[in-house]
């Protein structure tokens, strides 16, 4: 491999969060709103799509500056064909010693076993309610956390790691801290708890509707003796516990209350083959361009690594009411968190 890069905050490559499609098959009200995402929303069309093998190419380039970690994303990861086969070629880059896939867990049933057998052993799995109305109201699509749950159990049965996560909104769904975390508390799966960002420009942001972690925190501790876990990683989102009278875990991920960008380690690329250096990004860097031109591996490493040697990015650290509102950001469902 090549020389690892670093930006102007002395900050290395190690995580690579791949989105495979724009599109989703829910509308949850604070990512994909169907009064925005209606029927005549434009999504990319196909041929705009990075091919698995431009995908791959784009990666093993990352592995070489040091990027270790892949994250599979969307819009919904699964709503792209053949998924698996892309996994089984991202596993086989050098350096490459973890992939993710992050989804809302409906397609699961039809999925999740061939995704295991390629190689996939890690799922991220969206859950914001139990209750059955509220969780159908949320993601916009009528769907009952019951079929979610369902599949959550059929994954773990195939021999998934499983975390679930759920994006906490001040008086929407903040009563279901307690019955989410016994849940999963009992299931002995990790429950990640989210504060409700202002990614994009139209999912109703703004501080009145954010549960900060103190204050999920002090909900949970009241009930449930926990102990903070060391971090596995540099550079880690999530702030672990564990409950002190059994394995399970929770995380909280703090990107309000406790923002994490001196040590954020991520690379984004869009669906379209954009590479964005920042979740709150306005605009990013056309790679698909470079690549279907011809370029060759050395001059697009080279675009790379210059593109992140400037990245000076740490808008969690700079977040004010103002820049929630005025700045333009890129859609949540656009680049998968
Ligand atoms: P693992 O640690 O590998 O399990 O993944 P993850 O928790 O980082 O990924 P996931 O896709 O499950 O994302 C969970 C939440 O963290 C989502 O709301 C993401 O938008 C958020 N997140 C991930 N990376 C960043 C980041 O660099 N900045 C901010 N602000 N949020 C992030
Ligand atoms: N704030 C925090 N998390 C969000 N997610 C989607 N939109 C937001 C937001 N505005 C979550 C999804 C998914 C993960 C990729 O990001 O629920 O779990
Ligand atoms: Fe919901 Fe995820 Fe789809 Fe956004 S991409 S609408 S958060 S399921
Ligand atoms: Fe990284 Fe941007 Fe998130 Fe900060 S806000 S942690 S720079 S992606």
């Amino acid at each position: 491999s090549t020389q690892p890069t670093y930006d102007l905050l002395q900050r290395p490559i190690r995580d690579l969060r791949i989105s495979v499609t724009d599109r989703c098959n829910f509308r949850c009200t604070y990512c994909m709103p169907k009064e925005v995402f209606g029927d005549d929303f434009m999504f990319l069309p196909k041929d705009e799509l990075l091919t698995f093998e431009e995908i791959h190419r784009v990666a093993r380039l990352f592995a070489s500056l040091g990027m270790k970690k892949v994250r599979l994303t969307g819009g919904e990861p699964l709503l792209r064909r053949d998924l698996p086969l892309l996994v089984e070629m991202l596993l086989n880059i050098e350096g490459v010693e973890d992939i993710g896939l992050t989804t809302n867990g409906l397609l699961l049933k039809q999925h999740a076993q061939a995704l295991y057998d390629k190689g996939l052993r890690r799922l991220n799995i969206s859950l914001d309610a139990l209750d059955p109305d509220l969780f159908a109201q949320m993601n916009g699509r009528g769907i009952k956390p019951s079929i979610i749950l369902e599949n959550i159990e059929f994954a773990k049965s195939i021999g998934f790691r499983i975390k679930v996560n759920m994006v906490v909104q001040k008086g929407v769904n903040d009563q279901e801290i307690l019955p989410m975390a016994a849940y999963f508390k009992e299931k002995g799966i990790t429950l990640c708890f989210i504060e409700f960002m202002d990614v994009g420009n139209d999912n109703g942001w703004s501080y009145k509707r954010v549960v900060t972690k103190k204050q999920m925190f002090d909900q949970l501790s009241a009930v449930y003796g926990l102990e903070p876990v060391e971090q596995h990683y540099f550079g880690e989102v999530a702030q672990r516990y564990q409950y002190t009278d059994c394995e399970s875990e929770v995380g909280f991920i703090t990107s309000v209350s406790e923002s994490f960008c001196s040590t954020c380690t991520r690379a984004r690329l869009s669906s379209d083959g954009k590479l964005y250096t920042c979740l709150f990004a306005s605009q990013g860097f056309d790679l698909r361009n470079l690549v279907r031109e011809g370029v060759s591996d050395d001059d697009l490493l080279a675009e790379i690594r210059n593109v992140w040697e400037v990245r000076d990015d740490r808008y969690s650290d700079i977040r004010t009411e103002q820049t929630a509102i005025n700045r333009k950001k890129i859609n949540m469902s656009y680049i998968g968190g």
